[in-house]
């Protein structure tokens, strides 16, 4: 076994009521006029309205320009108003894409170079601001990871700032900030949290520590999220994902994910599929691809969805657990193949180029692909 340290936010606070704590963790953090980093879909939802009558005697301001997977430039925007608003700490309120802009704000607003310049592994050098993240999905994870996801368009792909700096003071996860969630981002998000712990549990640098992260992750999520599709105000069934995602978070943040992920980047960045939309697309495909190099590890996934194992072969496992995604992403109305997304077929080359270098996620996958095979699984996936 490898050497792995384990990461996260300096703080978790979990669970109902959990807004409670949100003025003394900022008072803590020494904020006093903080910029409340969301987007217009949170505001006009009602989210918000939950956690800013417990900011009463703060100084905030609000940015919430910020667009579902935010292109790098709404960086440089929300670091402009965080200068010139004299703001003394971050509080991001939203999904992923809320979260990544505060996480990326918090780095640049007082670094001396370009933006550019922080894109990569450990490029941060100057201290950074204060931060508290606030999901409203479940989800990304993306309070408790070091990584901020920014879309490229020059590029067509999507690139990350990779840096422990990231990591935020507090994660406050609340359930019952993603009752507002439509239908729609219950299942594209619920879908990535699956996803990355599934691929945390079948990372190379995968650690006893992740795997009991990832598994229960697993059962949490397979069990909650019909329910939480199915009846948007069931706070248990919210619960439980809000819980399963930041597990999941915990998991892929140390392990990381895999080619699920590396192979849905440029499908978000060329054709701004959702992100836990086009993790989904791939999911079953990836995973019939995987099986070969770990179908083990598949039976452990298979206990943890609740699939009966007795009498079955370990590939007739493997391929249940494979099933069982299929029906998930179908019971939750995501669409399953890619041609339905106005994505010509022959566009699938340059797609499996793209993807063929994102070298930092691939690296992690339990079976070795090549230009070709990422080519045969948007194939697949088509
Ligand atoms: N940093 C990480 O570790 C990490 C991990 C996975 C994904 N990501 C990134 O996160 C982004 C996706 O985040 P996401 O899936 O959470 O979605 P999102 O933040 O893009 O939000 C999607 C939509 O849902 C709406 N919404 C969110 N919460 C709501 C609520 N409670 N009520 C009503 N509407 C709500 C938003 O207004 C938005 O229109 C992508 O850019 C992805 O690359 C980051
Ligand atoms: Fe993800």
């Amino acid at each position: 076994m490898h050497v792995s340290s384990f990461k996260t936010a300096h703080r978790l606070i979990t669970g109902q009521q959990a807004l409670h704590e949100l003025p003394s963790q900022a008072s803590k953090l020494g904020m006093q006029k903080p910029l409340l980093v969301t987007d217009r879909g949170v505001r006009e939802s009602g989210a918000l309205d939950l956690v800013t009558p417990r900011m009463k005697d703060l100084d905030y301001a609000i940015y919430d320009r910020v667009p579902p997977e935010p292109e790098i430039e709404i960086v440089e925007e929300c670091t402009q108003v965080f200068r010139h608003g004299g703001h003394d700490g971050l509080i991001a309120v939203g999904g992923g894409s809320a979260m990544d802009i505060a996480k990326s704000v918090s780095v640049y607003a007082r670094h001396n170079n370009t933006l550019e310049t922080l894109f990569g592994e450990d490029k941060v050098e100057s201290s950074r601001v204060p931060l508290i993240a606030l999901p409203t999905t479940a989800g990304t994870g993306s309070e408790v990871t070091n990584i901020a996801i920014l879309a490229d368009n020059q590029q067509g792909t999507k690139r990350g700032i990779v840096s422990d700096d990231l990591l935020p003071d507090v994660a406050l996860v609340a359930p019952e900030m993603t009752l507002s969630c439509p239908r729609s981002v219950t299942a594209a998000s619920g879908v990535d949290a699956l996803v990355h712990a599934i691929e945390a549990y079948l990372s190379n640098f995968a650690s006893p520590l992740t795997d009991a992260l990832a598994l229960k992750a697993m059962t949490l999520i397979v069990r909650a999220l019909p329910k939480a599709f199915a009846n948007p105000n069931n706070l248990a069934a919210r619960e439980d994902m809000a819980t399963g995602s930041l597990m999941a978070g915990l998991a892929f943040g140390n392990a990381g994910v895999g080619a699920v992920h590396a192979l849905a980047y440029p499908l978000g960045g060329r054709y701004h599929l959702a992100h836990g939309v086009s993790n989904a697309l791939l999911l079953p495909h990836v995973m019939a691809w995987n099986k070969l190099a770990c179908v083990e590890r598949f039976q452990d996934i298979a206990h943890a969805f609740g699939e009966p194992c007795q009498g079955l072969s370990a590939t007739q496992i493997a391929d249940n657990v494979i099933d069982r995604l299929h029906r998930l992403c179908r019971d939750v109305e995501i669409p399953t193949q890619l041609r339905t997304f106005d994505i010509p077929e022959s566009a699938l080359p340059e797609l499996a180029e793209a993807a063929s270098k994102v070298e930092r996620l691939l690296r992690n996958n339990p079976r070795v692909l090549s230009r070709d095979d990422i080519e045969q699984i948007y194939r697949a996936a088509y």
